[in-house]
């Protein structure tokens, strides 16, 4: 029995998250649910949107499948106590990857049969630092009128990533790393950021280490996704790098991910609670779907986890199966169904 925290999350999260359970129930592996309150929903509740017991059990269960939650425009640090100390996050994602030690962020972008986009033969991965960067919550106001943050680039958690990157690349079969950074304009850190790569690369005779400004890496990656294998990134860029990637396999309902640490791993879409559709019940599962077919990966099930890669692009091939964001009118759990009877199907 695999036990797994599951955070319903906000917005769409409870609508992809009822979907994603029903197909991993139909894959026939036996899995136990606990349902853990963050976001705004237990915000009502506890009065905060970490509640320390969620965090608590999350690391009890060390295997997680968290649904996005809501991060309130301007409003949006966090602090959460802990062994008698206070930390300030920039909000709510980015205190529980730090609460649960996790340092990369993998999310494959893979074009999917059945999912019309500009491009037809996409099969990247972004590994996104996530410790660090802009994101450490040390934002100030200097004036009324004026404010600025502090941007924390360290050898440690640089070589980290780099590593991470390299050693998931060989064990994946990849051949290429592209780091992308801002050296020339932040010399001091995207420098050490772009050297540390450099220098850890070099280690691993089978990869090929190549770096662009993010700038060009954004103008290549619109001109040219193909060439590109393993993109090694810190946290901001790989934040928007992301999107812009989901954007080129044809929408961020697709775009799955994984955040890994030395204890915890918990899995997520690359999406957020996209507030203007929830409730309404279109919203893409897939992204959710495959970040669940990652954790069956993870947890050894390969098997399991080809044939619900497999059930699922069967049903995207139908038009009628699609969602309104990759161009159809299906409702998320219709879809959910349709996956969940092939997966049930070929069980028998
Ligand atoms: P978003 O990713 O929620 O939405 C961007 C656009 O993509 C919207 O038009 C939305 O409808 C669409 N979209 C996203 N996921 C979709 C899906 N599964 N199916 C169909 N369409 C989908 O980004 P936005 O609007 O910037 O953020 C909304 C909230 O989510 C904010 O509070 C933000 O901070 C939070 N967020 C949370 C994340 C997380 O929990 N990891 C990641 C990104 C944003």
């Amino acid at each position: 029995m695999h036990h797994i925290a599951i955070i319903p999350g906000d917005g769409i999260g409870p609508e992809i998250t009822k979907a994603a359970l029903m197909i991993l129930e139909a894959t026939g592996i036996p899995f136990q649910w606990e349902m853990i309150p963050m976001g705004e929903s237990a915000r009502e509740e506890f009065g905060t949107p970490l509640p320390n017991q969620s965090l608590e059990r999350i690391r009890e269960l060390k295997v997680a499948m968290k649904a996005p939650l809501i991060v309130p425009k301007g409003a949006g640090s966090v602090i959460v106590q802990r062994d008698g100390h206070q930390r300030r996050y920039s909000g709510v994602n980015a205190a529980v990857r730090a609460e649960m030690g996790c340092f990369a962020n993998l999310r494959p972008i893979r074009s999917l049969r059945g999912v019309q986009s500009r491009y037809t033969n996409i099969d990247l991965v972004v590994v996104r630092e996530i410790t660090e960067d802009v994101y450490t919550g040390m934002e100030h106001q200097i004036t009324e009128d004026v404010a600025a943050l502090i941007k924390v680039i360290t050898r440690q958690a640089s070589e980290r990533i780099f590593r991470f990157a390299s050693d998931y690349a060989t064990r994946a079969g990849r051949r290429k790393i592209t780091a992308g950074h801002k050296a020339n304009n932040l010399s001091l850190t995207d420098g050490l950021f772009l050297r540390c790569g450099q220098r850890v690369v070099q280690e691993y005779p089978g990869l090929e280490f190549e770096d662009l400004n993010i700038d060009n890496l954004c103008y290549q990656l619109v001109r040219n996704p193909e060439s590109f294998d393993v993109l090694v990134l810190p946290n901001q860029y790989g934040d928007i790098v992301s999107d812009l990637c989901a954007g080129l396999v044809g929408s961020l309902g697709i775009a799955p991910g994984g955040n890994f640490g030395t204890d915890v791993v918990f899995f997520e879409a690359v999406h957020g609670a996209a507030p203007d559709i929830a409730g309404k019940g279109i919203a893409n599962p897939v992204a959710f779907i495959l970040s669940g077919a990652m954790m069956l990966d993870y947890l050894g099930l390969a098997v399991e986890s080809n044939r619900l890669f497999r059930a699922l692009e069967q049903t995207l091939e139908d038009p009628e199966n699609r969602t309104p964001d990759i161009g159809g009118r299906c409702k998320t759990m219709e879809f959910a169904q349709k996956v969940a009877d092939i997966l049930t199907k070929d069980k028998k």
